[in-house]
């Protein structure tokens, strides 16, 4: 891959309120539960089409693997990969895309619980002398995503690059930053477009923040009592 110049990325900024829930269509069970919409889905669509861009700009001639971290990343890897497809398509120099994917989860609730787990892990012998695109949605503390590139150079690939739909603000950041970011946004718990709240959120197409009373309703305390 041709090394990157400063890819560019939307702040967010920690008093942007975010817009009224009644501006957009949200589904009726998830109402109650959210604050705003930080990122109407078109917005988030219009993003995307520049990184694919950007991306397939410097990806150059090799052959690429893309790395869909799941679940939360599988619509930023499919629409990112739609429209990386789509340039490929109409470019006089394409290159071929492998897909590949992997599980990882640390949280529950919205906390971090610190640890690390690889799920579903496949055989990534394939990824050897390749060029591997990382596709990720959201890099918080940026812990989940050194244990994923350290676990990645034991496959030796050529290059690794990640692309992370959004990175957040925070205090307890590792100071990773991925190569390729949609959006830096505030140190809020956001769910949607296939970001999860212990599991829940996937089927909203906005990225919005959870209201507490969402938190509470889905939250791992009441699955429990439930059971
Ligand atoms: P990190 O290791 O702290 O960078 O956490 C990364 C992972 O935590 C992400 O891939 C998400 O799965 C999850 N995560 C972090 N912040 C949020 C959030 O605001 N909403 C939903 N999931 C989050
Ligand atoms: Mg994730």
């Amino acid at each position: 891959m041709v090394e990157m110049s400063k890819n560019t990325f939307i702040v967010i900024p920690d008093d942007f309120k975010g817009f009224n829930l009644d501006s957009f269509c949200v589904p009726k069970h998830y109402e109650d539960s959210l604050e705003t919409v930080l990122i109407p889905y078109g917005i988030i669509h219009d993003r995307i089409e520049r990184l694919a861009r950007d991306i397939s700009l410097e990806i150059g001639q090799e052959p690429l693997v893309a790395l869909c971290v799941l679940k939360g990343g599988y619509k930023f890897f499919t629409d990112l990969l739609d429209k990386v497809n789509l340039y490929n398509q109409y470019s006089s120099d394409s290159v071929p895309i492998a897909v590949d994917f992997i599980r990882l989860k640390s949280y529950e609730d919205d906390k971090s619980t610190g640890v690390v787990q690889v799920i579903g892990i496949q055989d990534l012998c394939t990824l050897k002398g390749k060029n591997v695109l990382v596709v990720e949605d959201i890099i918080d503390t940026g812990r989940t995503m050194m244990k994923l590139l350290k676990l990645l150079e034991t496959y030796q690939p050529k290059t690794v690059k990640v692309a992370s739909l959004v990175v957040k603000r925070t205090e307890h950041s590792s100071g990773y930053r991925p190569d390729y970011c949609g959006f830096e946004v505030p140190a809020k718990f956001i769910v949607g477009y296939a970001i999860d709240y212990n599991e829940h959120f996937r089927d909203l197409n906005h990225i919005c923040v959870i209201s507490d009373y969402g938190k509470q309703k889905f939250g791992s305390a009441a699955v429990k009592n439930s059971l």
